[in-house]
């Protein structure tokens, strides 16, 4: 049966005017499909047009009232202890207006100061260059390979922190593996971490996004040492598609750690956005039913990806976000793939050089699109490598 997301054309897209499908171009006279920012073409829930729609008609557009950061707590609290067993104290859930502002919160005032950083790879693209702005040292860790999925090289990450390196970030869901890591490989990071004293950011942005059997596990609740070392960071805006409303969540998992953000986050907190923090509520609170329905469409994207036909490429079938890492290398191309596959194919994916060394000869396809375009997106990437 037609699902009404099906309804969702390449043309509809377009006039929306978003920045995925508003790259400029056009391939072999047919109009580019958007398929690279972590955005998804689906309206949003019921609950959260009626917030922003609410805060419109209260003129709600003031600064951010302490009750509505409590209420917004609350709801991002009962929905993680729902879904991930893990309820955190709502005083230690605190408003940010995005992941990467809690990231430089998290650099400035949680790490040692001028220690490196250690990043696992490929990885969300941004975490490249903020280490640089903030004056800090990246060391890229590349992810390998066991049992045919993307895993992280503990040993690399164990010899980053003997070279000084004070936080890992890691990215949980993984973007843009689609990993679910699973709890005996966070135990194993947790231990690595604590014997060296340091520190990890842990970006849980994708968390509610799982498929099948995997599910999230929050990293600081693997043990008491991964509560101690760890400011987790999430949000509503990937599973929700709301990152233009600006509020995402900093939680504490430690006594010591929630009493720091509290004498240092209040610049990071400030630039959260009202209505923002009036949708976020929302989408947790009222928002569940619309995120399963989107899973189950999104689910169906998956079996398409895995059923296509793509020769020369690796594909890897995420776990968990609606982003697919597709290895190109068998292709033999002179050129980055993502290059290629816009000007023949007319996908416009992120090229897997933005997300580090190791993911040269990658790209990131975002699955979260119709059916209907992405049947077209894939037929379009396969006629492309035969025609080549
Ligand atoms: C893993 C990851 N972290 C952070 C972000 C950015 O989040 P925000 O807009 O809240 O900074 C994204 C967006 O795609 C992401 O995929």
């Amino acid at each position: 049966m037609a699902h009404p997301f099906d309804a969702l054309t390449a043309e509809h897209m377009r006039a929306g005017g978003s920045w995925k499908w508003s790259t400029p171009g056009e391939s072999h006279g047919r109009g580019l499909i958007g398929a690279f920012v972590a955005e998804m073409d689906y309206p949003v829930a019921p609950a959260v047009a009626d917030a922003v729609r609410w805060s419109a008609d209260a003129s709600a557009f003031g600064y951010l009232p302490d009750g509505w950061v409590d209420d917004m707590a609350v709801a991002c609290s009962a929905f993680w202890g729902e879904r991930f067993g893990w309820a955190p104290d709502p005083a230690w859930v605190r408003p940010v207006p995005d992941v990467l502002t809690a990231f430089t919160a998290t650099v400035r005032h949680f790490t040692r100061p001028g220690s490196a950083i250690l990043l696992p790879t490929p990885a969300y693209m941004p975490f490249l260059t903020v280490p640089g702005m903030l004056d800090r040292e990246l060391l890229q860790v590349p992810m390998g390979r066991a049992s045919g999925r993307p895993v992280l090289d503990l040993e690399a990450i164990d010899r980053g922190f003997a070279d000084g390196a004070g936080l890992l970030v890691l990215t949980s869901p993984h973007n843009p593996t689609g990993r679910v890591f699973d709890a005996d490989e966070l135990a194993a990071v947790a231990e690595v971490v604590e014997r060296h004293g340091a520190r990890v950011f842990s970006d849980e942005i994708h968390a509610p996004l799982t498929f099948g059997d995997a599910r999230h596990r929050p990293y600081a609740t693997i043990s008491d040492a991964a509560a101690g070392h760890t400011v987790t960071a999430t949000s509503a805006s990937k599973a929700w598609n709301l990152p233009g409303l600006k509020c995402g969540q900093v939680i504490l998992s430690n006594a010591a750690d929630a009493e720091h953000w509290t004498a240092t986050g209040y610049l990071a907190e400030h630039g959260t956005a009202t209505p923002g923090v009036l949708a976020t509520t929302a989408a947790y609170r009222d928002g569940r039913a619309w995120l399963d329905e989107v899973l189950a469409y999104l689910d169906g994207n998956r079996a398409l990806l895995a059923a296509a036909d793509l020769p020369g490429i690796a594909v890897t079938v995420p776990d968990g976000t609606y982003l697919a890492w597709l290895d190109a290398r068998g292709l033999g191309l002179d050129e980055p793939p993502s290059a290629f596959f816009t000007r023949e194919a007319g996908v416009v994916m992120t090229d897997g050089a933005a997300c580090g060394d190791a993911g040269r000869g990658g790209m990131r396809l975002n699955l979260a699109m119709s059916r209907p375009v992405l049947t077209d997106a894939l037929a379009r990437l396969r006629s492309a490598i035969r025609g080549m």
